[in-house]
């Protein structure tokens, strides 16, 4: 057995957990199970984007079965990723088998919804927790404008759904962008508030090649989307998390008691650096393992389980060894071209 720090549970079984170099634990694993989507995002792909060609991925067998050797380790939230996860055939099988297993206390998405009209009510069955949705705007043209090809209705129908059917917990992911979205911050917080879901605006990150989209010119930072929602709302910050890299705050009012269900996160990966405290890694959808979202570390998970189709032992041992390569942390840089060439679709976000 390759080293990993084990400990006991209450009925006495042995877990080796996967802690790093630096001491960090991960708990936390993203599953991308496609590159492909339904949209094209102008942050997240370029308008002429090559997929991997579909012999080259992951079987849906293959994902379950490095999801579950992940849990056997330890991690106890898993969340499905893309491109657009709901793309993917048959995908409902990962959902059914990782929904199933002990130890894994989160089971979660992130999706851009325009599938959920047809698949929240499978998904919840399956045991999905929780569901995070990318929505940059509401307001039709625009929303046509940042996905290139999106409709807004479909996306509108497919939140709806998945309140219908009892998710609650919802999070909305907003990229907030100078010149596109930025002037929609309050509109989008009377949206979830409306609806007790949570949001979290995000700082774009430099992952591949945009063609003419600047990154630097549109940039805002959190604490600037903060200081403009305090014009308008009290806002207090919470030490709660989700799991994930967004510090919240809640909605106070004038006598300090709590105001709505409702939070507002910031992913700040440029303004407040969260890399100390990383609990996760990715697993893309051709089974590379990925250490960190903005370095180049990585494993190649589909060898080992295609050189051993029936023995986990070996599929843990080298989860375990990864640990060793694990960065500190990522150097993003908005002013500089993307040392990452990897589009956010090909990781999982
Ligand atoms: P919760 O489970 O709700 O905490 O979700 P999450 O924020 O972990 O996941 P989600 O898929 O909603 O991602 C929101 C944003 O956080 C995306 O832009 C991700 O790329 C970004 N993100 C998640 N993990 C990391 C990370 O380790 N590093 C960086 N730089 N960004 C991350
Ligand atoms: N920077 C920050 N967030 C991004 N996302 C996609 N591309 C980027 C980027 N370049 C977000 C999407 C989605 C999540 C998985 O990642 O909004 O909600
Ligand atoms: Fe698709 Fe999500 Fe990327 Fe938009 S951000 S193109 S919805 S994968």
């Amino acid at each position: 057995m390759s080293q990993g720090s084990t400990t006991v549970t209450e009925d006495n079984k042995p877990v080796t957990k996967l802690v790093d170099r630096f001491g960090r634990q991960v708990t936390y694993v993203r599953l991308s199970v496609t590159d492909r989507c339904d949209l094209r995002c102008v942050y997240c792909m370029s308008e002429d984007m090559k997929f991997v060609p579909r012999e080259q991925l992951l079987t849906l067998e293959e994902m379950s079965r490095i999801g579950t050797a992940f849990v056997d380790l330890g991690v106890n939230k898993i969340r499905i990723s893309g491109g657009e996860p709901l793309t993917r055939r048959n995908i409902l099988s990962v959902f059914e088998t990782l929904g199933k297993l002990d130890g894994l206390t989160d089971l979660t998405l992130t999706t851009n919804a325009t599938l959920l009209e047809k698949y929240a009510q499978p998904l919840r069955d399956a045991g999905v927790t929780r569901i995070n949705i990318s929505l940059d705007t509401i307001q039709p043209e625009r929303f046509t404008k940042i996905t290139r090809i999106g409709k807004l209705e479909k996306t509108m129908a497919g939140i709806d759904k998945a309140l219908e059917v009892g998710f609650d917990n919802i999070k909305i992911n907003t990229v907030v962008m100078k010149n596109f979205n930025h002037d929609e911050i309050i509109d989008l917080v009377e949206f979830i508030r409306d609806r007790g879901m949570d949001i979290s605006f995000i700082e774009e990150m430099p992952l591949g090649d945009m063609g003419d989209h600047d990154r630097a010119l549109s940039y805002c930072s959190s604490d600037d989307i903060l200081s403009e929602l305090r014009e308008k709302y009290n806002l207090v910050g919470t030490d709660e998390s989700t799991g994930g890299p967004a510090k919240y705050f809640r909605f106070i009012d004038s006598n300090g008691d709590r105001e709505s269900e409702s939070r507002i996160g910031f992913i700040s990966p440029h303004s407040h650096n969260f890399c100390d405290t990383c609990n996760r890694v990715r697993v893309t959808a051709e089974g590379m393992l990925l250490l960190c979202l903005g370095q180049e570390h990585s494993m190649d998970l589909r060898q080992i389980v295609r050189a051993h189709p029936t023995d986990d032992e070996a599929l843990r041992n080298a989860l375990i060894e990864s640990m060793q390569i694990k960065p500190k942390g990522h150097d993003f840089n908005l002013n500089e071209q993307p040392i990452i060439m990897r589009h956010m679709s090909a990781t999982g976000g």
